[in-house]
């Protein structure tokens, strides 16, 4: 079985690739680079003793993509590329509505020609909003409030489409809720580019002595001790999500999807303490102003990924900080030398 995996070279693609190539799958990546290194590749390749076939080329650019489908026979794709920064969304629509709704249209369209139907796509907990109760489930009323968010949403909506269209189509949209942690031998992990947006990274970052301290964006939430609570998961268990959505799209025609999440909510202040144990020193941190469009609460409820892809989150807060903070100490520049 070949999969094609687009943006394999980005933080959660390079972790799949690892799983897809430990479970004996043929690996195809593409990836643009745009937000990423080549060495993750060799590392995927070193980590797991077996090589994958990479193209760097942009999901834009028709010809390169066709290329990869004339040259290859793949079986599914599981479709990673795109832009991720909520901030930068809104201050650049343009480039995430073309980069990941147009990226997404080219694949599907040379998918269609190549008569390649089965495809799994990484969607986000942000097409929930701000969820009037938690846990949160699949069947919970969509909004999204910014321009990252809304290419999710088209996307899941031009999915369906797709599938209205041709039902022969199978297509999983997995909801990923706070990915974190690294693969257990320190090769593989987030490396983001400049100041990190994200929760963990930027801890880290400080515990590594890279930044001065963590702003914790508001403590006057409706939450246990005022910070924002959210569902984070190991980035290990995800990867291997995707491995049970290639399953069952073996076995099940239509357009299916499944939140990825733990079922647990941590809160700021809980994530600083659990990674001050891991590090063993003090995160220097301070109190700021709540960042605009973040919510109190978000956590999943996981049931329906387990009752019908088998699949259960396994690893809890500890590991999760063990092996980011492994990545980090080993791998102070990421992929930089
Ligand atoms: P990442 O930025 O590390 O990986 C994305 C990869 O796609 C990068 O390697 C980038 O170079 C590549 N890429 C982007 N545009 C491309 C294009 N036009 N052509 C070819 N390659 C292109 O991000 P990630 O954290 O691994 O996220 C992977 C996917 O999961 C994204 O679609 C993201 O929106 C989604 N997601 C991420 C999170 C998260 O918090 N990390 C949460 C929910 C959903
Ligand atoms: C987590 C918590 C912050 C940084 C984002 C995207 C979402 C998805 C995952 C892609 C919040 C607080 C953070 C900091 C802080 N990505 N925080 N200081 O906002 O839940 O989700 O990434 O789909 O779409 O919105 O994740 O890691 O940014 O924040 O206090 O320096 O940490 O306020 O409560 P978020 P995050």
């Amino acid at each position: 079985m070949a999969v094609l995996v687009t943006g394999g070279a980005g933080y959660i693609g390079n972790h799949t690739c690892v799983e897809l190539l430990n479970e004996g799958y043929d690996v195809i990546v593409i990836d643009n680079l745009s937000n990423s290194s080549e060495k993750s590749l060799k590392r995927v390749e070193e980590i797991t003793g077996k090589k994958l076939t990479f193209y760097k080329a942009d999901l834009l650019d028709r010809e390169a993509v066709e290329n990869i489908f004339r040259n290859e026979k793949i079986d599914s794709v599981i479709h990673f590329a795109g832009l991720k920064a909520v901030g930068e969304s809104v201050s650049r629509p343009l480039e995430y509505y073309y980069n990941n709704i147009t990226g997404t249209l080219v694949l599907c369209d040379i998918m269609r020609k190549y008569g390649v139907t089965d495809l799994v796509f990484s969607s986000s907990a942000t097409v929930y909003g701000n969820p009037k109760t938690v846990p949160i489930k699949e069947d919970f009323p969509l909004s999204v409030t910014n321009p990252y968010g809304r290419t999710k949403l088209m996307i899941e909506e031009i999915l369906r489409d797709l599938y209205v269209s041709d039902n022969t189509w199978n297509i999983v949209l997995l909801r990923y809720f706070n990915p974190v942690g690294a693969h257990k031998s320190g090769r593989i992990g987030e490396d983001p580019r400049g100041i990190p947006n994200n929760l963990v990274p930027y801890i880290t970052q400080v515990a590594v002595g890279k930044l001065d301290f963590l702003g914790v964006f508001g403590n006057d939430y409706d939450t246990p001790d005022g910070t924002g609570v959210r569902d984070y998961i190991h980035v290990v268990d995800l990867a291997k999500g995707h491995l049970k959505a290639l399953e069952k799209l073996k076995e099940s025609k239509g357009v299916l999807t499944y939140n990825l999440g733990t079922g647990k909510g941590y809160s700021v202040m809980e994530m600083l303490k659990s990674f001050e144990k891991v590090c063993q020193k003090p995160i220097k941190y301070k109190i700021m102003p709540r960042r605009p469009g973040d919510i109190a609460t978000c956590y999943a409820d996981p049931t329906k990924a387990r009752e019908e892809l088998g699949w259960v989150a396994e690893k809890g807060l500890p590991e999760m900080c063990e092996d980011s903070w492994r990545w980090q100490k080993n791998n102070p520049n990421g992929y930089e030398e």
